[in-house]
């Protein structure tokens, strides 16, 4: 038995200014053709959904008339980001309450044959203590399933050793702490967005599944290339056995559009070092 999940992620759609609702429409259209038995949403549903109340709001309703059976995780510009990357929107109470009054709990365990999904909030893994304990239930009630972690921020960006603090990965002491919860087995799959970039990857033991955005990239001035910059979705198949596989989904008609050629949307970007 195999069950077909899309996995769409960082649509950012907004109330009033919606630059790229029109990619995220034909991806809709796509998927819902495509009649997946489930869709993933991995985080930045929204334009601003971590000071909008209004953009939160739009972009889950539109993900919802997709009208498939989905689940969500929050990203950073749903819900804000850890305190400790200094942004201007940190991850707070108040910022998750909202998320929660539409999407319900930020973690959830959803059971396929073979399989365990467990989504989560990569944003407050320092910050919001309860969280713990929800997920260490649900890794240790797996019961023989494959677990997949979905998450919006990836594990890392190369290596489970990565010592970098920054905006990209889940930052080294909580993932030290989340894998730690698997005593001496692995996740088998880890699924993420933010990235805006595609990769499919295996190591430390990990696949490691890194959904492109539907809306936009970020040029290579901007940001390092460590996987595919293209704009797409994510068919996966999950089979009884454990197994999985996927493709990359290309979106006819959707333009690529590259944030840092787009400083009206949330600025100018930093450039990186090009060494
Ligand atoms: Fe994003
Ligand atoms: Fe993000």
């Amino acid at each position: 038995m195999t069950i077909r999940i899309a996995q769409i992620s960082d649509a950012h759609l907004g109330a009033s200014r919606d630059p790229f609702g029109p990619n995220f429409d034909l991806a809709a259209q796509q998927i819902r053709d495509a009649r997946p038995d489930l869709l993933l949403a991995t985080g930045d549903l929204s334009l601003d959904g971590a000071d909008s109340e209004a953009d939160l709001a739009s972009a889950w309703a539109r993900h919802a008339a997709i009208g498939l059976e989905w689940r969500a995780v929050p990203g950073n510009h749903d819900v804000g980001d850890e305190a400790l990357l200094g942004g201007r929107q940190p991850w707070n109470t108040a910022r998750a309450a909202r998320w929660r009054a539409l999407a319900g709990p930020r973690l959830w365990v959803h059971d396929l044959p073979g399989w365990r999904l467990i989504g989560l909030d990569t944003q407050s893994l320092l910050t919001d203590a309860a969280q713990w304990e929800v997920l260490a239930e649900a890794i240790a009630g797996a019961a023989g399933r494959a677990i997949a972690l979905v998450q919006h921020k990836p594990l890392t960006e190369q290596s489970l050793a990565d010592a970098a603090v920054n905006y990209w990965p889940v930052l080294p002491a909580p993932r030290a702490r989340l894998l730690a919860l698997f005593g001496d087995a692995r996740p088998a799959l880890v699924l993420s967005g933010h990235l805006h970039m595609w990769r499919d990857r295996v190591a430390d033991g990990i696949r490691q599944i890194w959904a492109p955005s539907t809306g936009f990239i970020v040029g290579d001035p901007w940001q390092h290339a460590l996987g595919e910059k293209r704009v797409g979705w994510v068919m996966h198949h999950f089979h009884a056995d454990g197994t999985h596989d996927c493709e990359l989904r290309d979106v006819p008609g959707a333009i690529c559009h590259d944030l840092g050629d787009m400083p009206e949307v949330y600025g100018p970007l930093a450039p990186v070092r090009q060494d």
